[in-house]
């Protein structure tokens, strides 16, 4: 399959399908977050091994204050990251649509506005909140492009919408928003930096507090074992640069030439991918500063490399 319209797409979600949807992040698998069933095929489709709660993608702010409860650093966050790749977890309303199943029975859900004209297209024709996990199977890394997408659930899906390499591509931020502060559960596209910026100080809270995928280990990992803090690349080991690197060596995929944590953010799970590709015994990886975006990078690399995060 190729690539369909956003009426095509929106049809779709209505008679309880899947659809692949490109955001800034990476490529979701979206289900109508308000029929069970479907919400269901998109546990099916990634062979999650339990239900994890699954992010409500919404037009606007507006739409997020239908399904939980917006206080003023809501609000505020809100006003300054969306559209983009902050998640906020928060109470839901009483009243709230999306399925419990995607809120895999708890009393939050995990809300954002994809910055994403064809998802905020895809949304505001389709009316309702969108399901969306990575389009990736369980365990995988998350697709950045439309062909990774459809090599990993193609089969599960009856539409998908190309918006090309997504221009983020690590996932969302993800906060939480209780009465004891706002707390980051899962690093991604919005540094702690920006975020201190508009709430403050974020709180800690214990990892086995957090039912967050996310934060599992071996998650986000290719078929090839993953080193890390690399300055060489051993006997037939593949190589992810950062900055300098040795020029035109095959083996080689330079995360950011220029030392940018924003163009290596971008290129990290397609890299990944390509490496795993070529067969190679391990990925080797080049140290990448953890200060900005590093943060969510070496999040993400610690757990492709199987460590308990
Ligand atoms: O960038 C992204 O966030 C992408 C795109 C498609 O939007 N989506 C994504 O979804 O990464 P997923 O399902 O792979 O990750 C959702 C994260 C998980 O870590 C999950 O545990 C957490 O959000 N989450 C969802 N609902 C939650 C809740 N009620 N409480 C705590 N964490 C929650
Ligand atoms: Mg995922």
């Amino acid at each position: 399959m190729t690539s369909d319209t956003v009426a095509a797409a929106a049809e779709a979600l209505g008679r309880g399908e899947l659809v692949v949807i490109p955001t800034e992040t990476v490529y979701g698998l979206g289900a109508d977050s308000t029929d069970a069933m479907a919400v269901a095929r998109i546990f099916e489709a990634k062979g999650r091994p339990r239900f994890n709660p699954l992010i409500a993608h919404v037009t606007d702010a507006r739409a997020a204050a239908a399904v939980i409860r917006m206080d003023e650093r809501a609000q505020a966050l809100a006003s300054a990251f969306w559209p983009g790749p902050l998640t906020l977890v928060a109470p839901a309303l009483p009243d709230c649509a999306v399925s419990v199943l995607a809120r895999a029975g708890l009393d939050t859900v995990a809300v954002r506005v994809p910055d994403h004209p064809l998802a905020l297209a895809l949304l505001e024709r389709f009316g309702r909140p969108v399901a969306a996990p990575s389009a990736n199977r369980s365990g995988r890394p998350s697709p950045t492009t439309l062909a990774d997408a459809l090599a990993e659930v193609g089969g599960s899906v009856s539409a998908a919408l190309d918006g090309g390499p997504c221009r983020v591509g690590l996932e969302s931020t993800v906060v939480s928003i209780t009465d004891a502060g706002v707390a980051l559960l899962r690093p991604g596209g919005v540094t702690r930096e920006a975020l201190q910026a508009v709430v403050g100080s974020l709180i800690e809270v214990p990892d086995d507090a957090i039912r967050s995928p996310g934060r599992l280990a071996l998650h986000y990992a290719p078929q090839a074992p993953v080193r890390l803090e690399a300055d060489r690349t051993r006997n037939g080991e593949a190589f992810l640069a950062f900055g300098t690197a040795p020029r035109d060596q095959t083996g080689v995929w330079n995360l950011s030439p220029t030392g940018d944590l924003r163009e290596a953010a971008a290129n990290l799970f397609a890299y990944l991918r390509a490496a795993d590709r070529t067969g190679p015994v391990g990925i080797a990886v080049a140290p990448i500063p953890d200060i900005g975006l590093g943060e969510a990078i070496n999040d993400r690399l610690r757990r492709a490399a199987g460590y308990v995060g």
